[in-house]
């Protein structure tokens, strides 16, 4: 099944992923981890949306592609050349918020209960400050990390970090949790109401 044939990718993906190319930013999201993000995000009109990792845009741009008028994305990266492509492509749109800065600042200023919708795509909110970021969600917030499937790709230390996410995830009885075997490995999980 050709996704794009399917439903087109956002306007402005051909654009970040010519420069994204340009300066060799190989940790993109796949268009099918993109198409899921769009998805997702469709979910939550209104909402308040956060993604750890800008890199150039890319998962930025789907989950803009999916919302609503009236939500909101916050996008952190602690790297300002990547996120410039970013910030070029995107950030006229005023949904989207974007934010330089170390995203463990981030988790540990939004208050708790106040978002619908995390991709923890930059390390923090995923293999550190994991309960942290959980417990920005509201019930019913949805959390969204991919890069669990071994990649040729993956840098060495990258595949030691799995099994203890995983088991991190899975001890959550707080969530509604599926592990999807979608393209890089995605984990979706639902915030239940307590
Ligand atoms: C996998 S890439 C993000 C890809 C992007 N979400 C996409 O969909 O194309 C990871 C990004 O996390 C950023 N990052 C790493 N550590 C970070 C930190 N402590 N705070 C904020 N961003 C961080 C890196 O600079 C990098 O751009």
């Amino acid at each position: 099944m050709d996704e794009s044939a399917f439903q087109p990718p956002p306007k402005a993906l051909e654009a970040i992923m010519a420069e994204t190319r340009e300066i060799g930013f190989q940790s993109w999201c796949w268009p099918p981890v993109g198409a899921l993000l769009r998805v997702m995000a469709s979910l939550k009109p209104g909402g308040r949306l956060l993604e750890v990792g800008t890199g150039t845009g890319v998962g930025t741009c789907w989950l803009l592609d999916g919302m609503e008028a009236t939500a909101q994305l916050l996008t952190v990266d602690i790297n300002p050349v990547t996120q410039a492509i970013a910030r070029s492509h995107l950030g006229r749109d005023p949904r989207l918020t974007i934010l330089t800065e170390d995203a463990r600042a981030t988790v540990q200023r939004e208050p708790p209960n106040s978002l619908d919708l995390v991709f923890a795509d930059g390390g923090v909110g995923k293999h550190v400050l994991l309960d942290e970021m959980l417990a920005l969600l509201r019930p019913g917030g949805i959390y969204i990390c991919d890069d669990t499937k071994p990649h040729p790709m993956w840098p060495p230390e990258h595949a030691a970090k799995i099994p203890p996410l995983m088991e991190a995830l899975a001890a959550r009885q707080d969530f509604r949790r599926i592990y999807i075997d979608w393209s890089s490995g995605v984990v979706v999980m639902v915030k239940l109401a307590t």
